[in-house]
């Protein structure tokens, strides 16, 4: 059985398969309609979220098949004590598939080595956030056409923001990448990432604290929140939320094709006012989101 804990846990041709099936469901819904009749997925998110249920939620609903699931942890069993591995052990008898969001790193692998059904990580602490990628990689194909060659520019909590440790680990696979790194000093690209995904493959990359400096080199610019519930004390946070807020005036000398993506929530990092820009993706990159997950609930259940 397989599971999604890590992106690389796909190889670059199977995610190109995800894509294309995600392009067909949106050119072919009413072929998928009945696909996953009688399955059921369950949604076990013990930290919040509004895109990554509902739209894992409204796949499965547009497949034929029915959701079931906790949407905080205080409402689910490990609010009176119980283990990842024993909710786990319990709702692999009422759910084919599972998708799981948890506050701790490596808490979806612990369940997938306990789980009768495949395990989906939708997101674990600060770690990784695969099928957020997947969402990234659909919007990115969609809008640019191609991946190599790409310079990408990451802003904001690159530390915490596990959206752009998954996304650095699937794009370092392509050929050409150039990443420009842009964060305060203290929320910098953790070391294991910069080890594991770019070092070790000699991309070029550069690290920055200024976005003027460098957003005319962009073709890619993915734009994170400040990961508030992440930092040890709220002052830190205070300091450093507002760092970089991307407004139409900042985009004067980017190019006429720049991508700009953002997982959201959106907090304060992105002015309203950019999103009337034909380069602002990050609405239709949420829209995106839920038909590479029907692609993906496909695959994971082998249903053709
Ligand atoms: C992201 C997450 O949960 O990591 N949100 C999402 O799933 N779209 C990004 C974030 O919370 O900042």
């Amino acid at each position: 059985m397989k599971h999604l804990i890590d992106i690389l846990d796909l190889s670059a041709e199977e995610i190109d398969e995800l894509i294309a099936v995600a392009n067909d469901i949106m050119e072919n819904p009413q072929y998928y309609q009945e696909k996953c009749r009688y399955k059921k997925l369950a949604t076990l998110f013990f930290e919040p979220s509004t895109r990554t249920r509902l739209s894992f939620e409204a796949a499965m609903l547009e497949l034929g098949g029915s959701v079931l699931g906790f949407s905080e942890a205080a409402s689910s069993s490990a609010a009176k004590g119980e283990s990842v591995s024993d909710t786990i052990a319990v709702v692999g008898g009422y759910a084919d598939i599972i998708a799981m969001r948890h506050p701790k790193e490596g808490a979806p692998l612990v369940a997938a080595m306990k789980s009768s059904v495949p395990i989906i990580n939708a997101g674990d602490g600060g770690h990784n956030h695969p099928t957020q990628t997947l969402t990234d990689l659909l919007t990115i194909k969609r809008e640019k056409g191609y991946f190599d060659g790409l310079t990408i520019g990451f802003c904001g909590d690159l530390k915490f923001g596990r959206t752009v440790h998954s996304l650095i680990a699937a794009m370092s696979r392509y050929a050409n990448i150039r990443y420009v790194l842009i964060s305060p000093e203290e929320l910098k690209v953790p070391s294991y990432v910069k080890a594991d995904h770019i070092k070790s493959k000699h991309i070029p990359y550069t690290q920055t604290t200024s976005i003027d400096s460098v957003i005319e080199e962009l073709d890619v610019l993915y734009m994170t929140r400040v990961q508030r519930e992440r930092f040890f004390n709220e002052e830190d946070y205070l300091r450093l939320k507002d760092s970089y807020i991307l407004t139409l005036d900042k985009l004067k000398n980017a190019k006429e094709d720049l991508c700009i993506l953002h997982p959201l929530p959106r907090v304060n990092e992105i002015a309203t006012a950019v999103d009337d820009d034909p380069r602002a993706c990050y609405f239709k990159q949420a829209r995106y989101g839920k038909y590479i997950r029907m692609a993906l609930i496909l695959k994971m259940l082998e249903v053709c």
